[in-house]
């Protein structure tokens, strides 16, 4: 199984996702959002690029069918129903609805994998799920990470590396770049704390100056939401086979 990596969403094109196999990750916070949200209970998760792209595409819906959810600068978009903290996706809010969001990177990231042929949502939340799945498909994959304003996030990598080391201990011969061994050996040596390690880091100190280190300890939170998303034709839900 080969992997490719790409560290941040502007360092890929769309035309090299083509009929690949893709996993995006943007484990602060957009991917682990939207992965709390399809496990509890919303219809699926439309990502869209910009705001005014989400309310026109909101006029689509019936007015109790769906939330519109996402953040600018970590903030809640004025106007919008819910900010990009997992913790807001709770069952009782979401149930049956259908989530139009937009994010800096996240959603940016999941929208240049229209032309793959599968694309799988993860975080640490669902690293165990997604490896086994990827381990039963048995294809090559690409991983997309978010990145943080066209620069890579050290928790995304991280999170690269968990998942590369559970195809490892599953058994599954995989062929690494530099990038690739980078991810394995920084999550192997720091796997048993990982928050610590990520103190010193960008999107983690924007996150604290915010007040929402609930929100890092729910990110942060791994194999806590045993679920696979998968994105395809625009929408967001989780995959019936995987489950
Ligand atoms: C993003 O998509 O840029 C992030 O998820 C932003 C955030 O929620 O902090």
């Amino acid at each position: 199984m080969k992997i490719d990596i790409y560290a941040a969403q502007n360092s890929v094109q769309e035309k090299e996702l083509k009929d690949r196999t893709v996993v995006v990750i943007d484990v602060f916070r957009a991917t682990t959002t939207i992965i709390t949200a399809l496990h509890n209970g919303c219809r699926e998760v439309i990502p869209v690029a910009g705001i005014e792209e989400a309310i026109a595409f909101s006029r689509n819906y019936d007015k109790n069918t769906f939330l519109l959810g996402g953040e600018r600068n970590t903030h809640k978009i004025d106007g919008f129903d819910l900010s990009n903290s997992p913790l807001e996706y709770t069952r009782q809010t979401v149930d049956g609805r259908t989530i139009l969001m937009t994010t800096t990177n996240g959603t940016k990231a999941v929208r240049k994998t229209h032309e793959a042929k599968v694309v799988l949502i993860a975080g640490f939340v669902n690293v165990d799920a997604i490896a086994t799945y990827l381990y039963n498909l048995g294809e090559d994959v690409v991983f997309v990470c978010a990145g943080t304003d066209g620069k890579f996030s050290l928790e995304d990598i991280l999170a690269v590396g968990a998942l590369l080391s559970g195809l490892k201990n599953m058994g599954k011969e995989i062929t690494l770049d530099d990038l690739g061994f980078v991810c394995v050996h920084m999550y192997e040596m720091y796997k048993n704390d990982i928050k610590e390690f990520l103190k010193e880091t960008n999107h983690y100190r924007r996150l604290i100056n915010e007040k929402l280190e609930n929100d890092i300890d729910a990110c942060l939170d791994i194999n806590s939401i045993p679920v696979v998303p998968a994105y395809k034709d625009g929408v967001i839900r989780l995959n019936a086979k995987a489950h």
